[in-house]
């Protein structure tokens, strides 16, 4: 972490709380370090939006030459909107609308399809048109049930063995297979999930089948560290071995081509931070209840998913370690971002600040019990800009009330 405790406690005070901070500089660092890791001279890498589509963040890494993976009508416009050319955006949606696959097909992205019927539908509208293929893996990896993308249990890709009856779809319509694509899951936990899906998907890769490629892109879900002892993977033997898989497909295939990554997680987890005061402390007989002022509509993975997110008490940071439930100010009594919890003592007023808030935290964002979500400050080689202000209720009411469809009496 880059920004200290007292620009923080700075930060709350100047913007106020709820607030997310992110780290740019980290964001680049762990954009670049992609590349120093998998040493593939034709790499792209092209960042998943949906952890983070701060509109900043995006024109940050725009400015540094990354892709974008992108999965609706919406992030193809924002991506757009924030410079990236339509020839760097992957579009990776389901269960399409006719309707968007129209406007999606109009903004020039490329599509990647990962269903029969979705494919049948594209090749009728669109013939002669460039497409990626989404192929399930069939390798289950991922941080949670509900992360896991491939094997038999999810709805993405397009099963293995149903190649051939995809690439008879493929010529009826005369469309040009230009990549392949699979994602196994969102934290991968065993690096051995990675080349085993890669090496499926290769598998199905031959020129007989594909003549036209150019990329092969195995997805994101590169896992980074939430609790404090977790071990980083070792990133750096990981890109050995996938250049060494990647580069003999390509010989086999006999033409070099574009190795791409989509993590998401990976980019921006780390670099973000979620600050909360302190409204409420009680007690139920043997819990503590720490009251802040956010909620999981602010901050889910904890509520959705199990997850553990690292909580500091910038306020006292020298305190003695005292058990917590850390609550927040939804009228749930699952909102929790901690149960029994060691965090340095709290106090009313104290600032805690929860890590890993940069991937999955906002964009999984909403307004339950009418709450705004908080604004987010961007914070690039010293200098922290407002990156999004958050809206006041009135204006939310405001936004929220459409008087065009109130009968009038
Ligand atoms: N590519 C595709 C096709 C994806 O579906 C995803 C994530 C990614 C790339 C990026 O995965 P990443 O590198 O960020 O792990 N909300 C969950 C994660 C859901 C990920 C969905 N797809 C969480 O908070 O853990």
């Amino acid at each position: 972490m880059t920004i200290s405790r007292n620009q923080m406690l700075e930060f709350a005070a100047q913007y106020g709380t709820p607030l997310y901070v992110y780290d740019g500089d980290e964001i680049i660092n762990h954009y670049r370090e992609l590349y120093d890791f998998i040493g593939h001279k034709k790499l792209q890498i092209c960042y998943a939006m949906k952890a983070n589509y701060n509109f900043h963040i995006l024109k940050m890494l725009n400015s540094v030459g990354a892709a974008l993976d992108t999965v609706s009508l919406g992030d193809v416009l924002l991506a757009l909107r924030a410079g990236f050319p339509a020839n760097k955006i992957i579009y990776t949606a389901n269960n399409i609308t006719d309707q968007e696959m129209d406007e999606v097909k109009a903004t020039g992205v490329l599509f990647n399809i990962g269903s029969i019927s979705e494919l049948e539908r594209f090749g009728k509208k669109f013939p002669g048109s460039d497409i990626c293929l989404r192929f399930n893996p069939d390798v289950k990896d991922g941080d949670s049930d509900k992360t896991m993308t491939a094997g038999d249990l999810t709805k993405f890709g397009i099963l293995m063995e149903e190649v051939d009856k995809t690439v008879e779809i493929v010529r009826n319509y005369q469309l040009r297979v230009v990549g392949l694509h699979e994602h196994t899951g969102s934290g991968i936990q065993n690096v051995d999930s990675v080349f085993q899906s890669m090496k499926n998907l290769m598998s199905l890769a031959t020129r007989e089948r594909f003549p036209d490629l150019l990329f092969l892109d195995f997805g994101g879900g590169f896992k980074v560290p939430y609790m404090p002892t977790e071990r980083r993977v070792d990133y750096i033997s990981m890109g050995a071995e996938i250049c060494k898989l990647f580069n003999a497909f390509c010989k086999e295939y006999g033409r070099e081509l574009k190795l791409v990554f989509e993590p998401g997680k990976y980019i921006v987890a780390e670099a973000g931070y979620l600050l909360t005061q302190v409204c409420c402390i009680k007690k139920n007989r043997e819990r503590i209840i720490v009251g802040c002022d956010s909620g999981f509509p602010q901050l889910i993975r904890p509520v959705l998913y199990g997850a553990y997110h690292h909580i500091t008490n910038l306020s006292n940071p020298d305190g003695p370690m005292k058990v917590y439930d850390i609550c927040g100010n939804i009228c749930e009594t699952g909102d929790r971002f901690a149960e029994q919890r060691k965090v340095q003592e709290i106090h009313e007023g104290d600032i805690l600040m929860i890590a890993n808030a940069g991937a999955y935290c906002y964009s999984m964002g909403g307004v339950y019990n009418m709450r705004p979500m908080p604004a987010e400050v961007l914070v690039q080689e010293g200098f922290a800009e407002l990156a999004r202000k958050r809206l006041s209720p009135q204006e939310l009411v405001d936004l929220i009330v459409d008087e065009s469809t109130i009968p009038q009496d």
